[in-house]
């Protein structure tokens, strides 16, 4: 007896109707993201797990606890399935020399993997659509990245997508935040939970995060960051809330906003829809300005985001704005002696045309086979029978029309088929 064979948990298996939902998804995305200048970029699946370690921040949750690495005997290496897009794409900025020449706008997409546990919103295997600003240091593109985001949420139809805004300032002036701020966790330390009091030296800024009420209390009375903030800092941020005042982007100004990587700073911002449930947020991004230099390379300045496909596609499946499923042109009827060669080649010419056509695979009757071209969606049945092929000719039966069924000279098919399809969709 074997066990049965079931996909891993929290990675999902997308099923042809909605995979189509998918692709028209990812359609609009790629354009988009074209038509606002950024470049394709492709990285591996898997890196060392080294580069997490140092891009996304020892204390945070991905690398304490989500990430699936090994050990690969062969060559003696540890390896990651990235976790996420940012730390890869500046990894082989610097590896390809990539800014040498000036800034890059590149996107990326595919699978991520982080070891969380799953629920609706949240899985192991999930994808991103990511795009990285690389070299560019002024508030102006922070504010395109935000701005291209509220120019796709209603071009994918999506309504009720809201933004979140924070400053975190410099690695300075957050150094000298952490220190006042950890004093303060330290003297309410009673009233922390365990994950805060573990948090409190490591990470901090994640206490502010909790939703645990007692430890919500202490972060109220905390010494807010915004007081630690000097001129250019506050200058930059500026820079950005007013080009998304004069863009008409709306933002909600949220202290409490600090993002589960350490690489930002300055911008950080966040889309959530509240009709996801707890997994809201569709998309996070910010500047990284220190992520070149500490993973090796030159100091330069950059800002990105990435989105969560499987958020975004949820909303676009209870929007009425889904796309009707992919159906075939036509679907090619056969039987008997000699009619599969007949077929088969006709099928073949029309696709090499363009057209879309599905051939009945597995014999049966016609009338069994017409069944199976109307439950195809298909809009034609091309009907080759002996007589048909006898004659030089193919049966033609608009399949979503009452029209009687036609007979035209099989060379005449391809030629003819853009009229015949223009008129069985009429
Ligand atoms: P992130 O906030 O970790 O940022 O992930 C971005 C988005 O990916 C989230 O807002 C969410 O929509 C989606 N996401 C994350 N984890 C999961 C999961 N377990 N299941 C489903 N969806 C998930 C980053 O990854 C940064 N690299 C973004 C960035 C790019 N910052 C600068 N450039």
């Amino acid at each position: 007896m074997s066990a049965k064979l079931q996909a891993v948990r929290g990675m999902n298996d997308v099923l042809p109707e909605e995979a189509e939902l998918w692709q028209g998804f990812e359609r609009t995305v790629e354009a988009w993201l074209a038509r606002w200048g950024y470049r394709p970029m492709r990285m591996p699946l898997v890196e060392h797990t080294a580069l997490f370690r140092r891009a996304i921040g020892e204390a945070t949750d991905i690398v304490e606890k989500e990430m699936y690495s090994w050990r690969d005997e062969l060559n003696d290496e540890e390896l990651t399935l990235r976790p996420e897009g940012t730390a890869s794409c500046v990894r082989a900025a610097i590896e390809h020399s990539l800014i040498y020449d000036g800034p890059k706008r590149l996107w990326y997409g595919g699978p991520m993997y982080r070891h969380e546990r799953p629920q609706k919103g949240r899985y192991r295997q999930f994808h991103q659509y990511g795009a990285e600003a690389l070299g560019f240091a002024g508030p102006d593109v922070d504010a395109e990245l935000i701005v291209m985001c509220a120019r796709l949420w209603p071009e994918l139809g999506l309504s009720g997508i809201r933004l979140e805004l924070n400053n975190i300032g410099s690695a300075e002036e957050r150094a000298r935040h952490r220190g006042d701020l950890i004093r303060h966790l330290e003297a309410n330390e009673a009233r922390l939970d365990a994950e805060a009091r573990r948090r409190m030296r490591t990470n901090p800024l994640r206490v502010l995060d909790s939703k645990h009420p007692l430890v919500q209390e202490v972060v109220a009375s905390a010494p807010p960051l915004k007081g630690y903030l000097g001129e250019a800092s506050r200058a930059h941020f500026g820079g950005v809330t007013k080009l998304l005042d004069a863009a008409g982007v709306a933002y909600a100004f949220n202290p409490r906003l600090v993002r589960g990587l350490d690489y930002y700073n300055l911008t950080v911002f966040e889309w959530v829809s509240d009709a996801l449930g707890a997994q809201g947020t569709v998309c996070g991004g910010g500047r990284y300005d220190g992520l070149f230099a500490q993973l090796g390379g030159k100091p330069a300045p950059g800002a990105g985001f990435a989105m969560g496909c499987e958020r975004l596609v949820a909303l676009l499946k209870d929007s009425n704005r889904r796309p009707s499923p992919l159906r075939p042109d036509a679907y090619v009827l056969l039987q008997g002696e000699g009619t599969l060669a007949y077929a088969f080649a006709l099928a073949d010419e029309l696709r090499a045309a363009g057209h879309a056509v599905v051939q009945h695979a597995g014999g049966g009757s016609f009338k069994s086979q017409m069944k199976k071209a109307d439950g195809s969606g298909a809009w034609l049945a091309l009907i080759v029978g002996e007589d048909e092929l006898g004659k030089g000719e193919v049966a033609v039966k608009l399949l979503r029309r009452n029209d009687p069924q036609l007979r035209i000279p099989r060379d005449q098919v391809v030629q003819g088929f853009a009229g015949l399809l223009q008129k069985a969709r009429s």
